[in-house]
């Protein structure tokens, strides 16, 4: 079902509860009434399209018009994806750990697999915040310099005592796979460990941590699908001014 701008946003929650997650990143508070999707977003300074783009996206994983998404500014998907980092480096991932901390007692038996999951977890968010940190600090600010400096038909002083020899190309040779450690820590869980005791403490940690992959790889997805492609584009552009 194609998501539309004359829907109902409360509708849009009932119909897949998971974009609450597009809302809150694209910047809207909850609390819309009999409001539809166009107006809510009027009201929050959203351009509906880009709204519907995502939305449509995140729901339905066949629809993808990656062309569409190039005529947004790279600043909307770059304030998109820092609050995807922020979401899961502040909220995520704590609940996961305490989710895992919470097996020990389950685990006691068998003090080793407990250390197992937790060390494997410790490693895998030291990672995380380094892949998300390179990404908030240096090349999210290059993107947006870049916008700046095509809008305004010149390089900005900030983009030239910056990023002058800095370019997209430097960050993908980085662009490690983020999701590909989940999947193993899944596996860990999921064939090795030997029954718990709590199945449902187990589940509820299990069932976090693949909400975990699809965030990630949806997040991957618009990075290594939107933003770099677009990001090329706009380096083009500038070599010319
Ligand atoms: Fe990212
Ligand atoms: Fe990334």
């Amino acid at each position: 079902m194609l998501i539309t701008a004359d829907m109902k946003m409360a509708d849009l929650i009932h119909l897949d509860f998971q974009l609450l997650a597009v809302i809150q990143r694209i910047g809207i508070p909850l609390g819309f009434r009999e409001k539809t999707i166009d107006e809510v977003c009027k009201e929050n300074n959203v351009n509906t399209d880009f709204f519907l783009q995502i939305s449509n996206s995140f729901h339905d994983k066949d629809f993808f018009p990656k062309e569409r998404f190039f005529e947004f500014k790279a600043e909307w998907l770059v304030n998109f994806l820092r609050r995807t980092h922020q979401c899961i480096l502040e909220h995520k991932i704590p609940e996961i750990e305490l989710k895992i901390e919470g097996l020990v007692e389950d685990l006691k038996a068998t003090t080793r697999n407990y250390e197992l999951i937790k060390n494997f977890f410790t490693e895998y968010i030291r990672e995380l915040k380094i892949h998300m940190e390179l990404e908030d600090n240096k090349v999210f600010p290059y993107v947006v310099e870049l916008d700046k400096s095509l809008e305004a038909n010149k390089k900005t002083p900030k983009f030239e005592e910056s990023f002058s020899d800095y370019n997209i190309q430097k960050y993908l040779e980085d662009h490690n796979d983020i999701e590909e450690k989940v999947f193993d820590l899944k596996n860990i869980l999921i064939k090795y460990l030997p029954p718990p005791m709590d199945n449902c403490k187990y589940n509820s940690l299990l069932f976090e941590i693949f909400r975990l992959e699809k965030d990630l790889s949806d997040h991957a997805k618009l990075e290594d699908k939107v933003l770099i492609p677009k990001v090329k584009l706009m380096e083009r552009e500038i070599k010319n001014l």
